[in-house]
C-alpha cells in the first residue's frame, strides 16, 4: 500500500457497443437470500427486481439449504419481470451477468446454472461478477433522467454488509485492493446478532435503526477492538454487549423491554465509531477525499448521518447509495457485468460458482 495518491481516472465512459448497437445486459443475483434480476441498457438501468426471502424469519438467520429453494422457485419469474420492466425481448440481451461469488454455495449455483442455461440457449456470451466488486460498483448504477454524482477514481469504499466489513481502495472500476477488512465478524453480522440476543426480529439492521432513532447513543459504553492498521473487529463487541445484556437482566428480567430503544442507539453508536475511525486513518494516511460507501449496512441512518459529519468536518466529497443499491441487488451485477462488457472479460461456460474469494 502506498501513501501516496494514485493517478486519477475518470469514470469509465458509458456509450453503446462498437457495432453502434445497445449492449443490453441482463444481471442476475442470488448470493444469499435476494433472488434478484436487472436489466441495463448501455449503463442506464432499465428494471431492478428482487425477491426477498421472509422464510428466514422465523430461524433470526439465513438458513442456507432453504435460501436455495427459494431462489429455485423465485428465479424465472424474477427475470421474467426483469425482461418485462424493461421492454426489453430475450432476443435482444448482449451477455449475461451472474454473480459467481462470494455467498452460499447452493444459492449461488441456482443463479450460476440459471445463467449458464439461458446463454447456452440465447448464444450469448456470459459474465461472471464477483459480489463484492458489485457492491462497489453500485455507485455508477445510472437511472433514466437521472444525474447522479459519480466517485472520481481513486476513491475509497466502506464496503459493510452482513457478510463483509472492508475498506476498499479503488483505482478503476476493475482495479480494487482491500486495504482493511475484518478479522472476525463483519458489522452487520455483529448488529444483527446483538438484535438476536435482545430477542429482537431478523434481519437486525433495520431494526436496531428504527429503534436508535429514539435512544441516547451515549447510554451503555461496549468494548471497541484494539488492532493495527485498518483491519477491524467486531467480535469483542458482540461478546461485550451479550455479557452486559445477561447482568442487566439479573436485575431487572425485563431489561430490553425497558430500555431497548438506549441500548440500540449505543450498539450503532459504537459500531458506527469503530467503522468510521479506521476509515478516517486510511483517507488520512492515503490523501483520498472521495469516500463512499456500500452494502446493506450502508442503508444506515446513523452511519449515513456519520457520512455527512465527515464530509462537513474534514471536507469529504461523499457517496452514498440509493436504498435500494445498499442491499443485495442485481442492478450492481448488471452494471459491473456491462463494464467487463467493454472489455470483453467474458467467461467460460465451465466456470464454477466460488463461495470464498478476494475482490
Ligand atoms: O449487503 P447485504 O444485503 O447482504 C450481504 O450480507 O451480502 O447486507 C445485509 C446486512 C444485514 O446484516 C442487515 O442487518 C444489514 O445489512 N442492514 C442494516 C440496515 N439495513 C440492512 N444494518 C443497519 N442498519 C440498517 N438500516
Amino acid at each position: 500500500m502506498s501513501d501516496k495518491e494514485t493517478s486519477r481516472q475518470t469514470p469509465p465512459s458509458v456509450d453503446g457497443g462498437a457495432d453502434g448497437k445497445p449492449v443490453v445486459i441482463l444481471g442476475i443475483e442470488s448470493s444469499c437470500d435476494d433472488t434478484s434480476a436487472a436489466v441495463i441498457r448501455d449503463g442506464v438501468l432499465l428494471s431492478n427486481v428482487t425477491a426477498s426471502q421472509a422464510v428466514h424469519e422465523a430461524y433470526g438467520g439465513v438458513v442456507p439449504e432453504l435460501a436455495s429453494r427459494a431462489h429455485q422457485q423465485n428465479i424465472v419469474p424474477v427475470v421474467d419481470q426483469a425482461l418485462k420492466r424493461a421492454g426489453v425481448a430475450r432476443e435482444e440481451l448482449s451477455a449475461i451477468a451472474f454473480t459467481r461469488g462470494p455467498g452460499l454455495m447452493g444459492s449461488l449455483l441456482v443463479g450460476v446454472s440459471f445463467a449458464k442455461g439461458m446463454a447456452a440457449a440465447l448464444g450469448i456470451p456470459m459474465i461472471d461478477v464477483n459480489h463484492l466488486q458489485g457492491h462497489v460498483l453500485a455507485h455508477f448504477i445510472r437511472e433514466k433522467e437521472q444525474v447522479q454524482q459519480q466517485p472520481p477514481f481513486p476513491f475509497l469504499c466502506l464496503l459493510v454488509s452482513g457478510g463483509n466489513s472492508q475498506i476498499v481502495l479503488v483505482r478503476a472500476y476493475n482495479d480494487m485492493e482491500i486495504i482493511g477488512q475484518t478479522i472476525d465478524d463483519a458489522a452487520g453480522e455483529a448488529i444483527d446478532k446483538c438484535s438476536k440476543v435482545m430477542g429482537l426480529g431478523y434481519p437486525g439492521g433495520p431494526i436496531i435503526d428504527r429503534l436508535a432513532r429514539q435512544g441516547n447513543p451515549e447510554a451503555y459504553h461496549f468494548a471497541r477492538p484494539s488492532i493495527p492498521g485498518y483491519d477491524y473487529s467486531f467480535s469483542g463487541l458482540k461478546t461485550s454487549f451479550l455479557y452486559s445484556l445477561r447482568d442487566w437482566l439479573l436485575s431487572d428480567p425485563d431489561f430490553v423491554e425497558h430500555h431497548k430503544a438506549d441500548l440500540a442507539a449505543s450498539l450503532e453508536h459504537t459500531v458506527v465509531d469503530i467503522l468510521m475511525n479506521k476509515l478516517r486513518r486510511a483517507a488520512k494516511a492515503l490523501k483520498i477525499k472521495h469516500v463512499a460507501v456500500a452494502g446493506g449496512v450502508s442503508a444506515n441512518t446513523g452511519l449515513r448521518n456519520a457520512f455527512l459529519d465527515h464530509a462537513r468536518r474534514f471536507g469529504w466529497t461523499v457517496y452514498i447509495p440509493k436504498f435500494g443499491f445498499t442491499t443485495d441487488n442485481a442492478a450492481m451485477i448488471a452494471i459491473t457485468g456491462y463494464f467487463k462488457y467493454r472489455d470483453h472479460d467474458f467467461c467460460p461456460m465451465e466456470a464454477p460458482a466460488y463461495s470464498r474469494v478476494a475482490l
